[in-house]
């Protein structure tokens, strides 16, 4: 199917048609003010005032086209290359986890409660580089490393850390492995990959087909590895008084808590804007 014109009000009703049955209506009407946006460099404001207005061969194109991936559930943040958290903005691609408006709560709480200098953070499994990038932007003067097992997401890390103007510093390796840095830091953060096998049946299509499995899933066998291996680096690498931020299965959050001993950490379990157990922060005593 063709838009019948290059104008605002046609490509507009393309869109909805090509979409309908696969978003609802507010969804739909929130990726025409992207689209044209990003495509077009038109606002919302824009589009509504000035339907009968024309736009370029090669912005309806690619209007076109990204409706066409929209339509087989492309998520519109790899269509577009970029995710806004919080006051920075971040490319994005397929080969790192979309960040989730609970991790900006994460970041959100760990810069409201941390803002003395000089802190020494440690991001485990830092992806696109969203928590350490943005803890980077807020926190004055704190020193942030990156780690993740993924070269691709590196390299988008990397490429938002110079954009920025940032300076995280992030490593390549396996926290699952012998993983060891020679410092210690002040506050360990990490939102690791933490979906069960058996969990994916529930999961959305645009994120199955379309996001990282490696940024993802666990083995139903052993879905807490990655919380074993954040104790094992805290024990070795987290200051007396030292923090943990960590992002968690909501489902889990007891079984998460009992892998670090209530003689070592004083802990609360945080709900998250869904009113699910999503985070747990820990103190070293
Ligand atoms: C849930 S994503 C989180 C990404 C980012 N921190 C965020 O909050 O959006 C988990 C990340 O863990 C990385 N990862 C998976 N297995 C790993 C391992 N064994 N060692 C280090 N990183 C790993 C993935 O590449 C992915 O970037």
């Amino acid at each position: 199917m063709k838009t019948k014109s290059n104008r605002i009000e046609d490509i507009i009703e393309y869109i909805y048609k090509e979409l309908k049955n696969k978003y609802q209506d507010n969804e739909i009407k929130s990726f025409v003010n992207i689209l044209f946006e990003h495509f077009a460099q038109l606002n919302s404001a824009h589009i509504m005032a000035f339907p009968q207005e024309t736009i370029n061969e090669s912005s309806l194109l690619e209007i076109v086209l990204a409706t066409q991936e929209l339509k087989k559930h492309k998520p519109i943040q790899q269509i577009i290359g970029k995710v806004d958290f919080l006051n920075i903005s971040l490319e994005v691609n397929e080969n790192v986890l979309i960040p989730r408006p609970e991790t900006e709560e994460l970041c959100q709480t760990i810069i409201q409660e941390n803002q003395e200098k000089n802190l020494d953070i440690m991001d485990l499994c830092s992806g696109s580089g969203c928590i350490s990038l943005s803890l980077a932007k807020n926190i004055a003067q704190s020193k942030i490393v990156g780690v993740d097992i993924s070269t691709e997401a590196l390299s988008v890390a990397r490429r938002n850390n110079e954009v920025l103007g940032l300076d995280v510093e992030y490593i390549e390796a396996n926290i699952l492995e012998d993983f060891n840095v020679d410092k210690e830091f002040d506050i360990i953060v990490s939102n690791p990959p933490y979906v069960m096998n058996k969990e994916k049946e529930q999961m959305e299509k645009n994120v199955l087909d379309y996001e990282p499995h490696l940024a993802l899933f666990v083995e139903d066998e052993n879905p807490l590895i990655f919380y074993k291996a954040i104790e094992k680096f805290a024990k070795n690498h987290l200051r007396s008084s030292g923090k943990i931020y960590l992002e968690i299965n909501e489902s889990l959050a007891k079984e998460t808590i009992a892998l670090f001993s209530s003689e070592e950490y004083s802990y609360q379990i945080v709900k998250d804007l869904f009113q699910k157990d999503r985070f747990i922060f820990l103190q070293k005593k």
